[in-house]
């Protein structure tokens, strides 16, 4: 018998039927579709079909906001109107070595604008803000939103993992999405992204659109196409969207893996972080700071993060998220109190030349192999493990020069992670620019 509803009229056969078929849905038929799924009414195997016949026959402007506001009302929408001030989030599409939100959330706050983010884990190759947070001796992820709600309004950030109320759809749709080759849709990646942003009661949102080698977007072209539709989506809930496209080619920073990202993000707060990572969190910043109301316009946004960052206001902000949320506060003047891998070794460059490429993704993947990443979502991670970048894509290097230090538990984990990072590098022997951080801002 086939399921029917009374109120939508159609059945989830029929459904998946018009979008096999090329039709279109209403927000009705959304609805239908979401809250079918996350009560289980609609097996895996209908919604897996229903993902296909969407990811191959797309879906209008139209059915991308439906899709989008079904989801985030599949469950709980946070309501954030007891902090004062426009809330803003920020969002990156993923990518490797991506430490900006341990940055930014601390530095944003310490200029005024409230944080209240929910954030993910890694998978594959990219890592998670909440495995990287988790490094930090006692920090916590896992709170109610009542407790959410209270540190933002008493510190002025608070980062935690998404609350299982959270677009519920979204949860199960990217897991099947996952494993049935229909992640790379752009109205399927818009309605995930956006759904939980809302859901988590952003009021504006910037969004970081990797472009390259590391990230889901290979070209400009596409990145710039899921952009447009991540801002238009956006805009028609009534939610202001800036969206920024940077480069994802080779890893962001230095560091990959979790405790030397953290390592990485304290050094960027003390105004000694790599120069990219470094514009990166200023040029977000900056978007923030607008979009909250702190300032007019991005240039003074800019300064006011960068004296932040000088006065050390910014450092400041991040000892006491870091104790709100159970955390060791002391590792923002001690590094050293992060876990620390087993063993640890460099590598030197193969040939005297000029790196022309790190392969940001075969980079990630390394780091996994040692440790610092799950392929499956209930492996344990290696907190210590990872990679830290010694050059960068247009450095001159002479035979030898140390290109990369690995960091793993034992001495198999390393041979495993240098035969892939040997196969992620390549050296030029002639001049190679460096490669431009900034697609489009
Ligand atoms: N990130 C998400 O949250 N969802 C997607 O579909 C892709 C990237």
């Amino acid at each position: 018998m086939p399921a029917t509803d009374d109120e939508a009229g159609r059945s989830l056969e029929e459904l998946i039927e018009i979008k096999r078929d090329g039709g279109a849905h209403t927000l009705a038929d959304f609805q239908r579709l979401t809250s079918a799924f996350v009560s289980g009414e609609m097996p895996d195997y209908q919604m897996a079909a229903w993902l296909m016949a969407a990811f191959i026959n797309g879906l209008d402007d139209d059915e991308s906001v439906s899709l989008t506001d079904a989801m985030a009302r599949s469950g709980r929408v946070i309501d954030l109107s007891s902090i004062p001030g426009v809330k803003v989030d920020k969002h990156s599409t993923g990518g490797v070595g991506d430490k900006t939100t341990l940055v930014l959330a601390p530095l944003v706050a310490s200029c005024g604008v409230p944080i209240a983010k929910m954030s993910g884990r890694g998978l594959g190759h990219t890592g998670g803000t909440l495995d990287k947070l988790e490094s930090i001796p006692g920090f916590r992820v896992e709170w109610d939103v009542d407790s959410f709600v209270r540190m933002v309004g008493t510190v002025g950030v608070a980062v935690i993992a998404q609350t299982p109320d959270i677009d519920p759809a979204d949860k199960k749709m990217y897991a099947l999405r996952d494993v049935t080759g229909t992640v790379p849709s752009v109205p399927l990646i818009v309605g995930s992204i956006i759904s939980k942003k809302i859901a988590g009661g952003a009021d504006a949102i910037v969004l970081d659109v990797k472009v390259g080698s590391g990230a889901f977007m290979k070209t400009e072209a596409d990145a710039r196409i899921l952009a447009r539709e991540l801002a238009r989506v956006g805009a028609s809930l009534g939610r202001r969207i800036v969206c920024v496209m940077t480069d994802m080619d080779q890893p962001l920073g230095h560091a990959v893996g979790n405790a030397l990202e953290v390592r990485e993000a304290i050094s960027t707060l003390r105004g000694d972080g790599p120069k990219d990572l470094t514009d990166l969190c200023v040029a977000l910043g900056a978007k923030m700071l607008v979009l909250g109301g702190r300032s007019t316009e991005e240039d003074g946004a800019r300064e006011l993060l960068r004296e932040s960052i000088r006065t050390g206001r910014a450092l400041e902000k991040f000892k006491s998220w870091v104790a709100s949320q159970g955390g060791d506060p002391r590792v923002a003047d001690d590094p050293d109190v992060l876990p620390l891998s087993a063993v640890t070794r460099t590598i030197g460059a193969p040939a005297a030349g000029w790196v022309q490429s790190w392969n940001a993704e075969g980079i990630g993947r390394a780091a996994m192999v040692m440790g610092a990443g799950r392929a499956r979502k209930e492996d344990a991670i290696d907190p210590a493990a990872g990679i830290v970048l010694h050059a960068k894509v247009g450095d001159r290097i002479e035979s030898g020069t140390p290109l990369a230090t690995l960091h793993a538990a034992d001495a198999d984990l390393l041979a495993a992670g240098e035969a892939r990072l040997m196969r992620a590098v390549r050296v030029a022997s002639a001049v190679v620019a460096p490669r431009p951080l900034f697609h489009d801002l």
